[in-house]
């Protein structure tokens, strides 16, 4: 597989660290993520539980909504990381928060002993409804 353009080892040292920052007494499964920007800037976000279950939020929509809140909507790439030695996968919510900001990029999900599995959003979240779908 060729290399990315981008310092990815970088990129998933920076989800791993994320996740110590992970807030979850209840599941106890800390998610860590970095989230890749086109110019270059990197927001890490960790999943936040809620004593109100349903409240929690995952840690790519953490990341995502950090850097939409700083002005930045154009992404190249993610990386996603847990405590788990099987590879990290999106929730199909976060799947959907992620193909708001368009099919084209990068998904690195990563496993406990650094192996990564690449997919983009498209590979994820086939036959998509997004913003297009709104337009008729
Ligand atoms: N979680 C994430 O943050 N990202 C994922 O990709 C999968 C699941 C969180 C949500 C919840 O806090 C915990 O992991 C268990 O589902």
């Amino acid at each position: 597989m060729a290399e990315p353009s981008f310092n990815l080892k970088e990129l998933i040292s920076k989800s791993i660290a994320a996740k110590e920052f992970a807030y979850c007494p209840y599941s106890k499964f800390r998610v860590g993520a970095a989230l890749l920007t086109r110019d270059g800037s990197v927001f890490t976000g960790c999943n936040v539980e809620n004593a109100c279950y349903n409240l929690g939020i995952c840690a790519e929509r953490n990341a995502i909504s950090k850097a939409v809140s700083e002005g930045y909507k154009d992404f190249k790439a993610i990386a996603i990381a847990s405590d788990t030695d099987e590879y990290i996968s999106p929730c199909g919510g976060c799947r959907q928060f992620m193909r708001e900001f368009d099919l084209k990029w990068e998904v690195y999900m990563t496993k406990l002993s650094g192996s990564y599995k690449k997919m983009t959003l498209e590979e994820l979240l086939p036959e998509s409804f997004g913003p297009q779908s709104l337009i008729n």
